[in-house]
């Protein structure tokens, strides 16, 4: 019985080394090492000899839009003077920019936007949405609010898809809906 224990605890020994560098024996080495080129290896592939690659010119990544605006105020007005949304009002669309407010601003915003939400007053209060001087705001300009943020506010256009935010400024326009009426 001893002898066998002794075989079995044998692997233990030689998986070893005392040199820190020297990751040891390795066993099953599928996962250890990645099939494809390392970020910032070397690879004689390429023109410039590097594996990163800055993207082709005039391209746009998958779920982004440049948006050629500043922070601030005037910035807000101009998108909202400038700016459609290109996304038509559909059951689907209103549904995912109630899923993406649920994510995203409902902490702050509450449920109603009435700016109750979990968050507040730990956060400083932000403004109701269904308020009088936000009901006049256009879409532009919501969406430079969610993109780029306001004042206290962070901006979340890293965060968000581009499509997203756009269904978000459909969901706070639904939100508003029933106060416009008022
Ligand atoms: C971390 C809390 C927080 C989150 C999350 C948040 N907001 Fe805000 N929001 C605020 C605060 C605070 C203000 C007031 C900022 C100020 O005026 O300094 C504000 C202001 C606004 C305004 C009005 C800006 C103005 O011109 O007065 C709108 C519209 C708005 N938020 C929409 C949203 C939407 C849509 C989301 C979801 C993407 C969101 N917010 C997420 C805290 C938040």
């Amino acid at each position: 019985m001893k002898h066998i224990i002794f075989l079995l605890l044998l692997p233990l020994i030689f998986s070893c080394s005392r040199n820190d560098s020297n990751g040891g024996y390795e066993f099953l080495t599928d996962m250890v090492y990645p099939v494809p080129y390392e970020a910032y290896s070397a690879n004689e592939l390429m023109k410039d000899g590097k594996t990163m690659q800055l993207p082709p010119k005039n391209t746009i990544a998958r779920g982004k839009m440049p948006f050629p605006y500043g922070v601030g105020l005037d910035e807000a007005k101009r998108a909202g003077r400038e700016l459609k949304n290109p996304f038509p009002k559909t059951k689907e669309s209103l549904a995912r920019g109630g899923e993406v407010y649920k994510n995203y601003c409902l902490l702050c915003h509450g449920t109603q936007g009435k700016g109750d939400g979990p968050l507040i007053p730990k956060f400083p209060n932000p403004p109701s949405l269904t308020g009088k001087r936000l009901l006049k705001y256009s879409d532009g300009r919501l969406f430079h609010i969610i993109t780029n943020g306001s004042g206290d506010m962070p901006s979340h256009g890293e965060q968000i898809y581009y499509k997203d935010r756009w269904f978000l400024v459909q969901y706070v326009n639904f939100l508003q809906e029933t106060f416009r009426k008022k």
